[in-house]
């Protein structure tokens, strides 16, 4: 007699829950998907995916543009968004049939419906009949835009980034509410594409979570490309004229302004999606709108776990997958932790931002005195190359025995290089390993290896 299997119901097919069914289904678990659009979630279908497609297009445009700087002279230059679109959404398919093989290669049951823990063990489906049932649960249903409340929030014109992602056409003129990390990309994206864009922020600063100096260059080449940029400023309302154009009315530097726009898109943040999961009747507690998890991924109650951005903090695909495995992994009997000092956090512009572990204020708080080192890219022999020279990289270290507690990239490519600052950060690497590791010339990653030295002022390029 065969034994029985783990049965495991999985609510919500996004990165974190699509990862989880995939590892519970390689640990020999009996695994139900349930997923009420799409599989690959909001990344797949909203978020990552799809912006970085079209950033790729306006990326492109942009190089073309700069083609006299190489050598290369390019008339009648002109550009087709619904091409563009087009490509974008054929990345995207492409993807999805990727998850739909690794579902039936993996055994795994997708089930098209909303999920509703009916108790323990027990998850309903709407609109079918189905029951099923399981040993663990894990709960994967994502988040959702934030909106915010003032008046005018819900008028005609005013979208989220779920709606900029999906525009038919491109909007003259667009005003973004929010200068986080959605704020930042798509300015870019709809200013390359000669969208006029405002981007208004109640913070000091774009990008308020992450280092300062780097957000400051970010700013100030979004500024450079033609973005308005307007921090510390309040909304107050969203009005529209006679001609349907938006007015939004907002406090900046104690004076009251008005900026008009086609659309206004509202990127102040994203909610955990826990409707319709039946959490009311289960007593499971919410803790500013999250399910509240341990470091099992475990919830208050026995056999539910929970994962991704419906357990909140930082929402990002690679955290949520991450989640997934772990709490695949204790559903499936084997004892796992996560491990939140290494979680990479990247913004895709140009030049593109990427960082891991703390930043220096949060480092100076917890450590007190910390050594900083740094290195720009006008001196990285790549970057010169590749005529990319603004940002750099930072290095923050805690000064007794040299611990890299975090690093901050800006520059091309930064999401790409943050990888070996996470691996360093996960294995406690000090910043002399990361000196005197050798890094290929001409390359990028010097930059890594330039600002360590920095560290202790040994730079051998400034
Ligand atoms: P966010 O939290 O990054 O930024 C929201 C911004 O809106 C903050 O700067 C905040 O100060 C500002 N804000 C809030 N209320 C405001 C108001 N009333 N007026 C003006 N500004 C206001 O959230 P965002 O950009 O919406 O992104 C949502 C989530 O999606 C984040 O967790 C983010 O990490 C994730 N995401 C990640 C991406 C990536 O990894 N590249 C890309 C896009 C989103």
């Amino acid at each position: 007699m065969s034994e029985k299997r783990n049965r495991i119901a999985i609510i919500g097919g996004g990165p974190g829950g699509y990862v989880a069914a995939i590892c519970a289904a390689q640990l020999g678990g009996e695994v139900t998907l349930i997923e009420k659009d799409r599989l690959g979630g909001t990344c797949l279908n909203r978020g990552c995916i799809p912006t970085k497609s079209l950033l790729q297009s306006a990326g492109v445009l942009r190089q073309i543009e700069r083609a006299d700087t190489f050598g290369i002279s390019i008339e009648n230059l002109s550009f087709d968004y619904a091409k563009m679109r087009r490509r974008k959404e054929k990345v995207v398919q492409q993807l999805l049939k990727g998850i739909g093989f690794l579902m039936k290669k993996n055994n795994i049951s997708v089930i098209s419906g909303t999920g509703t823990i009916v108790k323990p063990g027990m998850v309903k489906v709407a609109g079918s009949e189905k029951m099923i049932e399981a040993d663990k649960i894990i709960i994967a249903t994502g988040s959702e835009p934030a909106s915010i409340p003032i008046a005018g929030a819900d008028r005609k014109g005013v979208i989220s980034s779920d709606e900029a992602i999906d525009m038919e056409e491109l909007p003259e003129s667009m005003i973004i509410i929010g200068g986080g990390v959605i704020g930042v990309e798509f300015a870019q994206l709809f200013c390359r594409l000669k969208t006029r864009v405002a981007v208004i922020e109640m913070m000091p600063r774009l990008l308020p979570t992450e280092d300062a100096e780097i957000a400051l260059i970010l700013e100030r080449k979004l500024t450079r490309e033609g973005v308005a940029v307007y921090t510390d400023a309040t909304v107050k309302e969203i009005g529209t004229n006679e001609k349907g154009e938006k007015v939004v009315t907002f406090s900046f530097k104690g004076e009251e302004k008005r900026l008009v726009a086609g659309k206004v898109l509202i990127a102040v943040g994203r909610r955990p999606c826990t409707e319709n999961l039946g959490l009311e009747k289960l007593s499971l507690p919410l803790k500013k709108d999250r399910i509240v998890v341990n470091n099992r991924m475990e919830t208050d109650i026995e056999n539910i776990y929970a994962i991704g951005d419906v357990v909140g903090d930082v929402m990002l695909a690679h955290k949520s997958m991450a989640e997934g495995r772990c709490a695949a992994q204790n559903a499936m009997g084997i004892v796992s932790e996560m491990d939140y000092r290494a979680v990479p956090r990247c913004v895709y512009t140009s030049p593109e931002v990427a960082a891991v572990g703390l930043t220096e204020r949060e480092a100076r708080e917890k450590y007190g005195d910390i050594k900083i080192g740094k290195f720009p890219f006008r001196a990285n022999g790549k970057a010169l190359i590749l005529d990319e020279t603004d940002g750099m990289v930072k290095f923050i270290v805690e000064p007794r025995y040299g611990e890299v507690l975090g690093v901050g990239i800006i520059g091309p490519h930064a999401t790409e290089m943050i990888g070996e600052a996470a691996l360093g950060i996960k294995l406690e690497a000090s910043f002399n390993d990361f000196a005197s590791s050798i890094h290929a010339h001409p390359t990028l990653s010097e930059g890594l290896m330039e600002a360590a030295l920095t560290v202790e002022g040994k730079s051998l390029h400034i």
